[in-house]
């Protein structure tokens, strides 16, 4: 099988996969990185939301020839060392976590989404489609525009 060579979460990784082996089984089942979740498989529920070059991207319909030379950063690279990204944080202070399933890739979401537009509309939250079981919309809304205050780092 290929190598491919990406760098995940600040670090240079090369894996021996099938081309067309979804970045989701790469992460998960290759390089024991569980941050991104399995909810859907088909690119619906976002569970598994990451970041390709800074931008949301759902691995579990990006094979992984398309990550070959490219940055990938799961929630487990979030932080900068022991100082949470400001998402995270405000998704503690608003206690926005129910069962949790969701959260890995609905933080990666709106991280993403604060690196493009810092000060969000409610139009540009409801950009966000991922899903969550548990209905911590509103929370998660609060927890955005708590972040937004911050000064949220560009990835
Ligand atoms: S697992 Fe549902 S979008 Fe990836
Ligand atoms: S917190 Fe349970 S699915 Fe979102």
């Amino acid at each position: 099988m290929p190598n491919y060579t990406f760098v995940l979460n600040g670090s240079p990784v090369t894996v021996d996969a099938p081309p067309d082996m979804p970045m989701l089984w790469v992460l998960r089942d290759i390089l024991g990185v569980t941050g991104p979740k399995y909810g859907c498989g088909v690119g619906v529920c976002r569970a598994c939301t990451s970041h390709l070059n800074g931008a949301a991207f759902n691995p579990c319909v990006t094979p992984v020839a398309d990550c070959a030379g490219q940055r990938v950063t799961t929630i487990e690279g979030l932080a900068n060392g022991e100082t949470l990204h400001p998402v995270q944080q405000a998704w503690l202070e608003e206690d926005v976590a129910a069962c949790g399933f969701c959260q890995a890739g609905q933080i990666m979401a709106a991280a993403a989404l604060l690196a493009t537009k810092p000060n969000p509309t409610d139009d540009d939250i409801d950009t966000i489609d991922n899903v969550c079981r548990c209905g911590t919309y509103h929370r998660i809304r609060k927890a955005i525009k708590h972040a937004a205050v911050q000064d949220t780092p560009a990835r």
